[in-house]
């Protein structure tokens, strides 16, 4: 049993989910999000890992860019197009499909002499109010792309919701309204949902749905889990005791001295923490899995350890695995513990923690 940290990515997890999402997205196809180093799973094993879908999507030019060079030969999207005309150079030569969501861009692709080649997608800010055209100004921008010679490949349309998690699916409706009227008699395929979008309360359509967290098999919805959606985690954020000690009654454990044992107690240090990416912010209580079973963290998070009570579990040594999060512990419930959201543990996983693809 390793003594470290590392965090286990099961690819046939992550081609189930694939498959849930199709499922819940019938005739639609699937642009994986991949973006921020595939959500912490690894940008160029995870994207490797999925032959089953039909793009993929980052929000940078280098991580496009990284994609073609590793081989990846399926579509790419840059979600934020480019800023310069190096970067679109950049993009042409590398065959990289550009979101274009602002008149600079716009601008950068009319003084580009083979701007025809690249495959466009025009976004249209319905209210998330980030990128994107305000539908006022979509006209006036999709005709100067339509005025270019020569004439510019198909182009495709898409929004972003703000608050697709949200059951009462208000603003869905609102940001779908929007966008139906400002795109009604603009031709080309169109792209509207992220995870929430796909499994939320409005049903939203489109030709292509872009799915990120359910892809790793996190829940986007508060209300219900991964599980009751049929995903399976991908990461499995796993590592082992280092240490076991008797605290006595009366006595604190960690920095700050937040947390006092109530009875003579047993605690396991474990080979994790802020280094790695398990926030510090983690409360006295949160779950890990020690062993297979359910224990609290005690005493704070420090850079390379986390303590955890153990004194109701026996057995545990020197090598007892522990999970952090994964199937069993899903990272939802520690999202929650921390006050974040899955998206940012799952980023934040460190540069130290190897990536073993399963
Ligand atoms: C434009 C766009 N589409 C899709 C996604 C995927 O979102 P999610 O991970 O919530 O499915 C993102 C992620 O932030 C995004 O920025």
């Amino acid at each position: 049993m390793s003594r470290l940290i590392r965090a286990v990515i099961d690819s046939g997890a992550l081609r189930h989910n694939v498959e849930v999402i199709r499922a819940r997205a019938p005739g639609a196809r699937v642009m994986a999000v991949v973006k921020a180093n595939a959500y912490g799973h690894g940008l160029v094993q995870t994207a490797l890992a999925l032959p089953n879908v039909d793009a993929l999507a980052v929000a940078r030019l280098e991580e496009g860019v990284r994609l073609r060079e590793r081989g990846v030969r399926a579509p790419i999207v840059l979600l934020e197009g480019v800023f310069t005309r190096e970067q679109l150079r950049e993009a042409g030569r590398f065959e990289l499909e550009l979101v274009v969501h602002d008149a600079l861009q716009v601008e950068l692709l009319a003084a580009q002499p083979d701007a025809h080649r690249l495959a466009l997608w025009i976004k249209i800010d319905t209210g998330m109010n980030r990128l994107g055209f305000r539908p006022e100004a979509l006209r006036a921008a999709y005709e100067r792309l339509r005025s270019l010679r020569p004439p510019l490949r198909d182009m495709r349309l898409m929004t972003h919701l703000a608050a697709a998690d949200d059951p009462d699916g208000r603003m869905t409706r609102e940001q779908l309204a929007r966008f139906e009227a400002a795109t009604r008699d603009i031709p080309g395929e169109r792209s509207i949902a992220n995870s929430a979008g796909i499994f939320g309360a409005v049903p939203v359509g489109g030709h292509w749905v872009r799915p990120g967290l359910a892809l790793y098999g996190a829940s986007p919805l508060p209300q219900r889990t991964a599980h009751e959606l049929g995903l399976r985690s991908v990461m499995r954020l796993e590592t082992s005791v280092i240490a076991v000690r008797r605290v006595p009654r009366g006595e604190t454990v960690g920095y700050g001295a937040n947390w006092r044992a109530e009875r003579d107690a047993r605690i396991a240090i474990v080979a994790a923490g802020y280094g790695d990416g398990v926030p510090r912010s983690l409360p006295n209580g949160t779950p890990v899995r020690v062993a297979g079973r359910r224990a609290p963290l005690v005493g704070r998070v420090s850079m390379d350890m986390i303590a955890v009570e153990v004194t109701a579990i026996d057995g545990v040594g020197v090598g007892t695995p522990v999970l952090l999060w994964g199937e069993d512990l899903p990272v939802e419930a520690v999202a929650r513990a921390a006050g974040t959201i899955p998206y940012e543990l799952l980023c934040g996983v460190s540069e130290r923690v190897p990536l073993e693809l399963a």
